[in-house]
């Protein structure tokens, strides 16, 4: 099986206002919505998983009635972090097989496609673990204080993470269920927690339009996204 789960838990604190971020509307459709058929319109998914806090549950089964009908989407409640949320995940995944895969994804970056999402299953199935990424467009530079630099990586060597991160299911649940509770709060992502584990995680391709939305201005910008898609 090929599992998605679109992980919609968070706060959005950044892009402030009073509706969290995933369920503001970008050229009519809410985000999380507009995620959600990305995995749908790829037919490569089997089961598609989506998590929010307990206060947008029925909110967002509501949202999935009314934008996409009879489509078989499994809405849980997520937790207070993002590992957290994606645990609860695959707590609901119910006779996990060696060979089952799930892609996680930012329910925030809603500009995925269908080659973004083959492309995860294929490495997920290949090594095991991949994240999806664009090359550094801008020097990047290392700094502990935020005062002076410390270092300066070679620019050809730096890659921004996007998702959807992928993984056999089996493996990341095991990881995940022997994290602490300050590890699930410190991991930023689940491709730490295969790195801190000692396992590879190979590198998908991503698109510098699959933007994760996190500041006001970031909601233009994928207005625009919405229209060049439109126009092509
Ligand atoms: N996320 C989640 N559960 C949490 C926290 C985050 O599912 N407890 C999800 C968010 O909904 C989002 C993704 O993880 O789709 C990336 O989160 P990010 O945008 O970095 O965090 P937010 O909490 O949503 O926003 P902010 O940091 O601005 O408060």
């Amino acid at each position: 099986m090929v599992y998605a789960a679109v992980l919609a838990g968070g706060s959005g604190l950044r892009m402030g206002g009073s509706l969290p971020k995933q369920f503001l509307s970008v050229a009519g459709k809410p985000v999380i919505i507009r995620s959600i058929e990305a995995f749908l319109r790829s037919g490569s998914v089997d089961r598609i998983f989506v998590a929010v806090s307990a206060d947008f549950f029925d909110y967002t089964k509501e949202l999935v009635a009314q934008y996409l009908g009879e489509a078989d989407i499994t809405v849980v409640v997520g937790g207070k972090n993002r590992n957290e949320t994606l645990l609860n995940v695959l707590h609901g995944i119910s006779d996990i097989s060696d060979d089952d895969i799930i892609l996680t994804h930012d329910a925030v970056r809603p500009f995925i496609d269908k080659r973004i999402i083959d492309e995860n299953i294929i490495a997920a199935r290949e090594y095991g673990a991949c994240n999806t990424v664009v090359p550094a467009v801008d020097t990047i530079l290392r700094s502990s204080d935020g005062r002076f630099i410390e270092s300066v990586p070679v620019r050809s060597e730096i890659f921004h993470a996007q998702t959807p991160q992928s993984f056999g299911v089996k493996k990341l649940l095991s990881l995940y269920e022997n994290l602490s509770n300050e590890e699930m709060e410190t991991f930023t992502d689940s491709c730490s927690v295969f790195l801190s584990a000692g396992e590879r995680v190979f590198l998908v391709t991503g698109d510098r339009n699959n933007i994760k939305l996190t500041y006001p201005e970031d909601m233009e910008r994928a207005e625009n996204i919405i229209k060049c898609k439109e126009a092509e």
